[in-house]
């Protein structure tokens, strides 16, 4: 474990001591940095496992993200570039018009406080604005990312039961145009609760209005630019995001105002050293937990000017992100470990034909990065000069949890690991029963403490928050990760305990894939699970048991299977190979080995499997193993 040692920042050591003595006065004293309408009466209501941050306070998140920003209201906030080429500068004060107009667009249409607003939008500054318009009068956003399919958008339209849907005609996507309004049409078609559609035209594609359909352009005309911001709960939820888990549904997070807002304005300012002239650039899409808290919170709530990038990161090739730092002398720049070995792929001569120079911290989320990928992004993108955050987070702990944090400590950076935990927080590393463990020794991480950023629940479903994240430890949050601590106390995280996929850096739940697959009329059975990939980080396998009697050609079931897996989930979930099995590996109380599935997935040896859990039948599993192995040689011959 080699040690990259770098002058990160101050040293404030007076912090951490602080957080470590008293983590609910140390959480008040950072509250206190955003613009409250009233001070809270209890720093924090802890109800096990319901955490209620700055009770009694009032706050607005588009207030805190626009309002106190109008000192400065030609800085521009976004900068826009477009996937074929367009561009476009929206300052402060432009976001704040906007933002109000489409707020009291809103109005009009009676959407009121605790309603909630799906959005469904490629990345374009339409998505922001929405999002803060939502919030400026305490509708509750729902942004689902615009690469999910009509009935994966379906459910969570259900679920939210959103009155508002806002969409484009379509999305620029590697040059071709996804239909996006069609896609909606198509998942709201049975819901009368459903109002209106707000339709932005992006792409100019032939659209269909139904009577529902507004189009935003009209609908933005002739409106006024006022509309104060809501005075609201620091308690009041301001979105649902949706996120796959190791049951069916996915489950709809949701995150508060003030808690929120106050771990994104702490995280944000430390880890990435924010400063007033920096031009910061993250590549994440807002669809996703990252988008939303450092593309839209965090950095509008420190009056950050940022880039946002409409389109896929290697279009029209793999010099994109590159030209995109050269163009607006990014400073910070924050991606994916799956992006990275991307870039990686294709040689050090691109990145270095261009000017990276005033780029001075590299970050990155999302999955493990292996330390080759992290020291090819140090030397390569920041020439041995751009410290590193690896920074481990999760759509439910609302903002980072363990990086370094070169705005507020010097530290020596290890190559593939968080480091340590944000101030504030109370994470360790445990075994099966929740003991502490020694270093070194790969446990399961558990975070002790309530902190702000936490989610309230899960949306209607208060029974399954309780089982998912806090069942497993008494008064702990279990987050499905693996992880060990070093000698010096640095994190290591070791990709997900549970059955939760990471493809390309996005969460694909096992469950939820596998329903789709076995909801298919010619199947009994599936198991998926996911191996080890030099791209993505991981790639989905899946093992398919079919219903007696079923004559139809392999290769016909599986396109019908992968057809089936993009309609009803989107194409982030298809699988790399799909294997016809006569049956899965089972433990004798019938629960599924993924383990002895992933073994065989990988070519490995099962290895002893008298150890194998519950007891299951030894002989029966060493026949399905060979059956198993014996159709994926026949799939490879
Ligand atoms: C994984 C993304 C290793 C982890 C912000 C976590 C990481 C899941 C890292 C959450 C990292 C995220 N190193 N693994 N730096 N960051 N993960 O909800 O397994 O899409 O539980 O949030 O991503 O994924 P989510």
């Amino acid at each position: 474990m080699s040690e990259i040692n770098l002058g990160l920042g101050n040293n404030d050591i007076v912090t951490r001591k602080e957080a470590e003595s008293d983590f609910i006065a140390f959480w008040e004293k950072q509250a206190k940095n955003l613009s409250w309408f009233s001070t809270w009466k209890k720093p924090l209501d802890w109800n096990p496992p319901f955490a209620k941050w700055f009770v009694g306070g009032t706050i607005n998140a588009s207030y805190n993200t626009l309002d106190i920003h109008q000192n400065k209201a030609n800085k521009p906030a976004i900068l826009w570039e477009g996937e074929n080429g367009e561009s476009k500068i929206l300052t402060y004060k432009d976001m704040w018009t906007q933002v109000q107009k489409f707020a009291n667009v809103l109005k009009s249409l009676g959407v009121q406080k605790g309603d909630r607003i799906t959005i469904y939008l490629p990345m374009i500054p339409e998505l922001p604005i929405s999002m803060l318009a939502c919030a400026r009068i305490g509708a509750i956003h729902t942004v689902i990312f615009s690469g999910f399919s009509a009935a994966a958008i379906k459910d969570r339209i259900c679920d939210s039961k959103s009155k508002i849907v806002i969409t484009a005609d379509g999305g620029y996507r590697r040059g071709n145009i996804i239909k996006l309004k069609e896609v909606i049409d198509e998942a709201t078609k049975d819901f009368d609760f459903v109002q209106n559609v707000i339709v932005i035209e992006r792409t100019k594609n032939k659209i269909i209005l139904s009577s529902k359909d507004m189009l935003w352009n009209e609908l933005m005309n002739d409106i006024s630019d006022t509309c104060i911001a809501e005075k609201l709960d620091s308690t009041h939820p301001l979105y649902i995001l949706y996120t796959s888990g190791t049951t069916g549904k996915p489950k709809g997070v949701l995150h508060g105002t003030g808690g929120y807002l106050t771990h994104l304005y702490s995280t944000f300012k430390w880890a990435f050293d924010i400063k007033d002239s920096d031009i910061f650039f993250c590549t994440a899409d807002i669809g996703w937990v990252t988008g939303h808290s450092y593309m839209v919170y965090g950095p509008l709530l420190h009056g950050a000017t940022e880039v946002m990038y409409e389109g896929a990161p290697d279009f029209p090739d793999a010099s994109r992100m590159w030209e995109i730092i050269q163009k607006y002398k990014v400073t910070i720049f924050y991606t994916t470990p799956t992006a990275l070995r991307m870039f990686m792929k294709f040689g050090d001569e691109l990145p270095n034909s261009f000017d990276l120079s005033t780029l001075r911290l590299l970050g990155s989320v999302g999955e493990p990065i292996n330390p080759e990928v992290w020291k090819w992004y140090f030397k390569i993108i920041g020439k041995e000069k751009c410290p590193i955050i690896d920074t481990w987070w999760q759509t439910e702990t609302g903002g980072m949890m363990i990086s370094a944090l070169p705005g507020l400590e010097t530290i020596p950076l290890k190559p593939g690991s968080g480091t340590r935990s944000i101030p504030g927080l109370d994470i360790s590393v445990v075994d099966e029963v929740g003991n502490d463990i020694p270093p070194n020794t790969k446990g399961y991480l558990v975070i002790k403490n309530p902190w702000p950023g936490m989610l309230l629940t899960l949306w209607g479903d208060d029974a399954k928050y309780r089982d998912v994240y806090w069942s497993k430890y008494k008064n702990c949050y279990y987050p499905g990760d693996y992880a060990l601590r070093d000698i010096d106390g640095y994190f290591w995280l070791l990709g997900r305990a549970d059955d939760v996929l990471k493809v390309s850096g996005h969460r694909i739940g096992t469950a939820e894939l596998e329903s789709c697959i076995v909801s298919h009329h010619n199947v009994a059975e599936s198991a998926v699970c996911g191996i080890p990939d030099e791209l993505k980080g991981e790639v989905i396998i899946a093992f398919v048991v079919l219903k007696q009697n079923v004559t139809k050609d392999t290769l016909i079931l599986e396109k019908e299977l992968l057809i089936k897996i993009r309609n009803d989930i989107g194409a982030i979930a298809t699988p790399k190979q799909i294997y016809f099995v006569a049956k899965l590996p089972k433990t004798r109380s019938g629960k599924i080995m993924r383990r002895l599935l992933k073994s065989i997935a990988n070519n490995e040896t099962i290895g002893d499997i008298s150890t194998l859990e519950d007891g299951a039948a030894v002989s029966e599993i060493q026949s399905v193993f060979e059956e198993l192995q014996k159709s994926i040689q026949k799939k490879s011959d």
